[in-house]
């Protein structure tokens, strides 16, 4: 979100404070042109023969993304028979669907299967049953490399203790079950965790991967996952994402040559795709002097960005009624009867009732981790394009919350 005059903008000119009388707040926002532009910034900074960019869905799986990330010529990552069902009621080929599930029962496998969607295994056990199974349906194979890699424990999911993935010292048990079922494996994938800055994390992942690929003589593609590093805090240091490319491009385009032929280089880029794209506007209910601090209270929450309270993350917060104002600490926090901050400390314009206060970086895991907590309706969620706006999402109604509930009427 740009300042422009002194006033916030987004997207092309419009104005927050439009969208949140127009559709009431707390509201979810996405700039569909910032998704364009981080697209194709990906795209660019890797030089390999063949590129593909799977979006990892569970950021965000609006169906309005989705066909705009197959407008783009993207595919799609999925780990649930759900957003795989998703993402073909959004035009997606199945062959252009990523199935990398974790632990799920075998049925869901079998369900994938007769869906047509690319697959990707992450346990022996699974591997052999598939290979049993299903030896003339070629697979991916995931492969945990043993890497600690990502902003914090709950989204490191590479390293030695993780639950996801064959570990790269499984190798010879691979090898065997390949090698008895008659099994075709056409890609191997690995994804050490979220928010990664560093490209050494990519770069020692992707060596030992293109190792391990050159014992898989059938593979069409090496998956390296997503993580890419987005800055949330002004001063944070994101990854230098066109010095990874040009690392990890030599690399590849190397590795090509010794395996004798133009591998897929695939990414799965989740939250580089919609992260800073996203806004959740919100207004303030209450300000609340304390003896120990100020709080500005919003008519939102943990249950609509659950994101702080979880990861300890941080989302940067802007006063779009009050830009001017004189700055004042403030404990920015939600209606939840649960100590929910989504800013300590913040030093934010003078926020007065009423005033919109906007979330950034709210794109990605933002409403897809939204809950009814409290009994709360989940926000709408609008979508920006070439300067206009559009509703992609009703706001829950009461009725909502009562659907599926069952009354027996017993205690009338
Ligand atoms: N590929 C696989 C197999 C994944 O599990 C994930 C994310 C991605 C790609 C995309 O990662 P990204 O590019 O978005 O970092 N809820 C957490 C993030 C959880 C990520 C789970 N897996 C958060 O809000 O930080």
């Amino acid at each position: 979100m740009l300042v422009n005059n002194g006033k916030y903008v987004m997207n092309e000119g419009v104005d927050p404070l439009f969208l949140a009388e127009k559709y009431g707040t707390p509201l979810y926002v996405y700039d569909f042109d910032k998704i364009a532009g981080q697209f194709h910034r990906l795209k660019a900074a890797f030089d390999v023969p063949n590129l593909q960019l799977d979006y990892a869905c569970k950021a965000l799986t609006n169906i309005n993304l989705l066909r705009f990330v197959k407008s783009l010529g993207g595919a799609l990552d999925t780990v649930s028979i759900e957003e795989a069902q998703l993402g073909l009621s959004a035009g997606f080929e199945p062959q252009e669907i990523m199935f990398t599930p974790n632990g799920v029962a075998w049925e869901e496998m079998v369900a994938a299967v007769g869906m047509g969607l690319r697959i990707n295994i992450d346990s022996l056990p699974m591997l052999e049953r598939f290979g049993r199974t299903f030896p003339d349906v070629p697979v991916c194979i995931r492969i945990n490399p043993h890497i600690m890699a990502g902003g914090n424990v709950k989204i490191s999911v590479g390293h030695i203790d993780s639950k996801f993935g064959i570990s790269y010292q499984q190798l010879p048990s691979i090898k065997a079950i390949v090698e008895n079922t008659g099994m075709c494996i056409n890609g191997l994938h690995m994804h050490t965790g979220s928010d990664i800055a560093d490209p050494e994390a990519f770069l020692q992942g992707a060596d030992l991967l293109l190792q391990l690929a050159m014992g898989f003589p059938d593979l069409d593609f090496v998956d390296l996952g997503g993580g890419f590093k987005v800055t949330y805090k002004p001063g944070d240091q994101g990854l230098d994402l066109e010095r990874l490319g040009a690392m990890l491009s030599a690399r590849f385009r190397d590795f090509c040559q010794a395996y004798g032929k133009n591998l897929t280089l695939v990414f799965e880029p989740g939250k580089f795709l919609v992260s800073e794209a996203g806004y959740l506007l919100a207004t303030t209910s209450l300000i609340k002097k304390t003896p120990a601090a100020t709080f500005a209270f919003l008519n939102t929450g943990l249950n609509h960005l659950i994101r702080p309270m979880f990861y300890h993350a941080y989302h940067h917060i802007v006063n779009v009624s009050n830009p001017q104002g004189d700055p004042h600490l403030y404990q920015v926090v939600g209606y939840i009867c649960e100590t929910d901050t989504l800013g300590h400390n913040r030093e934010i314009p003078e926020v007065r009732e009423g005033d919109v206060l906007c979330l950034l970086n709210a794109g990605a895991y933002g409403f897809m981790m939204a809950s009814n907590y409290n009994s709360r309706p989940r926000p709408a969620e609008v979508m920006l394009f070439e300067g206009k706006d559009y509703l992609i999402r009703e706001r829950e109604t009461m009725e909502d919350l009562r659907r599926h509930q069952i009354d027996q009427h017993l205690f009338d």
